[in-house]
């Protein structure tokens, strides 16, 4: 699904020059080559503050506890996503309340949102999947309307906007992931959070280091959640060449489109003229075929296939409750039987796309 050996290859110099840039200097953890990175990304995705941190999860999770929600506090998420987003809501107490998603984008339904809210909610957790942004114009509407804060998820769009404005920067806290597979992935785990309230932005920061205040002063909660030098070296390196690989994807994203877009077996992702498309993830919608029998064709082609997500969260065995009966979001269970993603990366040779579009069209069930 992706080729992050044929990605260090070209860059190995850059890379390894900066790695071994942060052994000589012994620092390991956060540091200047820390701070360097988070001001450079900063700087490219025009978001003031970028406290980066361990992983994508924990960024949802620090951002939920700078925002001091109380215990039963319910935190409007889409149906069909990650399980990250879920996952840190239940982790702190949290409600997670589920909205189902618009079949084009794979995004939260915005139009849904308001049914949704009641008086313990406090939060929107739109999350902009497979590289495409949510409508945000609705929900920062909706958000500001009942008095809510949005945290934008954005650990597979990042670099994307949504009517110019940098998905991420929009609500009042965006995070990201930077695992090895994303847009903007390194070498293990890591993470980020972004704000352009510097009040918010302090506190990211000192509950992701014990909520220290200073060294051995704890004023707050907090958690252990740091991005470690060796990562934020291979981070910088990597972020200025993230528009070549942003590029890169969105030719072989317009190549699959062209390729597939008269079979109808195959809906191809479909493209919000508000947002950019940054291309995480190329997902088809299959109309009218096995998916699995597709796959097991495709596998024995040597071409790689994942289905991204198998399961909403409603049907997800640790978030089953009585509240969310099979059935009630139409939409995310429906894709979840559909939708199937094909090779997507920066490496994508012409040779490879055809061969996988070739594939995929003399498919025979
Ligand atoms: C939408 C979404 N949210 C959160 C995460 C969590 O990020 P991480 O794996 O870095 O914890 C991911 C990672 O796959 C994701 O895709």
């Amino acid at each position: 699904m992706v080729d992050l050996q044929g990605q260090y290859l070209r860059i190995k110099g850059e890379i390894d020059s900066a790695i071994q840039e942060v052994i000589a200097s012994s620092r390991f953890i956060r540091g200047p080559i820390v701070d360097a990175f988070s001001s450079e990304l900063s700087k490219y995705l025009g978001i003031e503050h970028v406290i980066a941190c361990g992983n994508g999860t924990d960024a949802l999770q620090i951002a939920l506890m700078a925002l001091q929600l109380e215990p039963g506090d319910e935190v409007i998420i889409p149906a069909f996503t990650y399980i990250a987003t879920a996952e840190v809501i239940a982790l702190l107490g949290l409600t997670p309340v589920l909205v189902d998603v618009d079949p084009r984008t794979f995004n939260i339904d915005a139009s849904k949102i308001e049914d949704a809210i009641t008086e313990r909610t406090r939060c929107i957790m739109p999350v902009h999947l497979f590289g495409q942004g949510t409508d945000m114009n609705t929900v920062m509407h909706i958000a500001s309307k009942h008095d809510l804060y949005v945290i934008e998820d954005n650990a597979q769009s990042i670099g994307a906007k949504f009517e110019g404005k940098p998905l991420g920067g929009i609500g009042h806290i965006g995070t990201t992931s930077f695992f090895p597979s994303k847009n903007l992935g390194c070498y293990g785990d890591g993470g980020a959070l972004f704000t352009n309230d510097a009040e918010l932005a302090e506190k990211c920061f000192m509950i992701g280091n014990h909520g220290q205040e200073k060294k051995y002063y704890h004023s707050k909660v907090g958690i252990n959640s740091r991005l470690d030098a060796v990562q934020a070296a291979v981070l910088r390196v990597k972020l200025r060449h993230l528009d070549k690989y942003v590029e890169a994807r969105q030719k072989a994203a317009a190549y699959y489109d062209s390729a597939l877009e008269a079979d109808d077996r195959y809906l191809t992702p479909f493209r919000d003229d508000r947002s950019d498309h940054v291309f995480h993830q190329y997902t088809l919608t299959i109309n009218g075929i096995e998916r699995s029998s597709l796959r097991a064709d495709l596998s024995r082609k040597g071409i790689p296939s994942m289905v991204y997500y198998p399961l909403p969260v409603h049907l997800q065995e640790a978030y089953t409750s009585d509240k969310y009966p099979k059935g009630l979001f139409p939409i995310a269970e429906e894709l979840c039987e559909k939708v199937i993603s094909i090779p997507m990366h920066s490496e994508l040779k012409e040779e490879e796309l055809s061969y996988i579009c070739t594939a995929l069209r003399e498919y025979q069930s």
